[in-house]
């Protein structure tokens, strides 16, 4: 579901941060809009790295994407918190000099939640209630404040509700539940276009870019992956009438229009994002450069350098291998559906490119290997490829050359192909 969190000027921001958490964790697509006020207590940089999404407070920025419209108009569910005295009166009297304040006045149908969060003579103060009173007049949802410590010495109603409260009523207040991992997504978050084409009425779940695993809050250990490929992939996919979702991993490029994107950062997060995408997918195209190892050990505060201790040593543990488990989910539940793996590979004395890539379909067991003959040409960050498609039921290896676009269209091609042979057309 794609959620604006709106982030008011008042300490508890900070409580806010945990709240944003819990809607990604659930798999939810949040993009953030603090006030001016709220950066004060938390800085945008918090924001952006929380919810993978670019962060402003400003009607000006990204203005050829036209922000103020966009972000309330495609919203599915907006959630304020801490509402503060002043952006209750500024939602309540209709005025738009933010993002945010924009963004609720173009809001359209969806539903919106208030959390609010000030001192308790400004709760109870009449202007405030009357604020209160025209804002759920107009269908909006506003919490009561707990009641408890504030800022200050005080205590009294006036406490943001805690952050799981809060996520629980807005889940509610827009009709999806908290969803177990292996659920299917919500149909909104699942599904985009349909066009006609060989995959019309199926859905395609490609993962795309390099994941990033984290050594501290401000390292992590990368590749070069740049997700041109698997963006071509879901391009394709699209333009042959599936629903496609794009797990996004880090990418030098956009994702494509009509798309449903789930962005992601490590391969845990990847692998829960794709677990959960299985299981309303027809096809699943795993594109996306996986770490094999992450850190043992994420330090909490940036690492520093000392001289009196040693350099630090990096230690790394292994990741689980996402294709392998999607593979060993659909065969368990006997379930109809077409996975294919990527490999980048290169030969040496004891095996060509082909002999390790047929070896790792069989310990993989996915449908597809296509395979990147690495070495000589450079995969990562090219505009062309050229792949070798291998298929585990044993067809000839197929060759596809030329732009990203090309191969990815040879590719799909190949899934149709795949598919109207096991399940022959109607
Ligand atoms: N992959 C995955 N989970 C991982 C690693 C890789 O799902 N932890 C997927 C990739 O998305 C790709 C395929 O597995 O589709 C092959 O990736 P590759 O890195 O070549 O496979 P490895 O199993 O890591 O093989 P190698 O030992 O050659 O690195």
């Amino acid at each position: 579901m794609r959620i604006v969190l709106g982030v008011g000027g008042g300490i508890a921001a900070y409580k806010v941060a945990s709240l944003l958490r819990l809607f990604t964790e659930a798999g939810h697509d949040v993009t953030v809009i603090p006030t001016e006020a709220a950066t004060r207590f938390v800085g945008v940089a918090t924001w952006e790295a929380l919810s993978g999404h670019p962060v402003s407070n400003s009607v000006f920025d990204e203005v050829h994407t036209v922000n103020h419209v966009r972000l309330g108009h495609e919203a599915e569910l907006i959630v304020v918190a801490p509402a503060t005295a002043d952006l209750l009166a500024r939602a309540a009297t209709g005025q738009a000099n933010d993002l945010l304040s924009n963004t609720l006045l173009m809001a359209g149908g969806c539903p919106v939640l208030m959390a609010p969060a000030m001192h308790t003579e400004m709760w109870q103060h009449p202007a405030t209630q009357a604020n209160v009173e025209t804002l759920r007049s107009r269908g909006i949802t506003v919490l009561e404040p707990a009641s408890g410590r504030l800022t200050g010495s005080d205590s009294g109603p006036g406490r943001l509700p805690e952050p799981e409260a809060i996520f629980e009523a807005a889940l509610a207040l827009a009709g999806a539940p908290p969803v177990p991992a292996t659920a299917p997504l919500p149909a909104s978050d699942a599904v985009l276009s349909s066009a006609p084409g060989p995959l019309a009425g199926l859905t395609v779940t490609v993962s795309a870019g390099g994941t990033r695993e984290p050594l501290d809050p401000v390292r992590f250990l990368g590749n070069r992956s740049s997700g041109k490929q698997g963006v071509a992939l879901a391009a394709a996919a699209r333009d042959a009438g599936a629903k496609v979702r794009l797990l996004a991993a880090h990418m030098d490029v956009p994702p494509p229009s009509g798309v449903n994107v789930v962005n992601v950062e490590t391969a845990l997060e990847l692998r829960k994002a794709a677990l959960h995408a299985a299981a309303d997918s027809d096809v699943i195209i795993m594109a996306a450069a996986v770490a094999d190892f992450r850190p043992a050990d994420v330090s909490g505060t940036k690492i520093k350098k000392r001289d009196d201790v040693a350099d630090p040593v990096i230690s790394l543990v292994r990741n689980p291998d996402i294709l392998r488990e999607l593979v060993e989910t659909r065969d368990a539940a006997s379930r109809r559906q077409l996975i294919v793996g990527f490999a980048a590979e290169t030969g040496d004395a004891d095996g060509d490119v082909l002999d390790y890539a047929a070896a790792k379909l069989r310990r993989k067991a996915c449908d597809l290997l296509v395979v990147n003959h690495v070495g000589q040409d450079k995969v990562f960050g090219e505009d062309t490829n050229s792949v070798v498609i291998l298929s585990r039921a044993g067809s000839e290896p197929q060759e596809a050359s030329g732009s990203k676009s090309d191969v990815a269209a040879a590719v799909i091609d190949r899934i149709s192909a795949e598919l109207s042979r096991v399940v022959p057309p109607a």
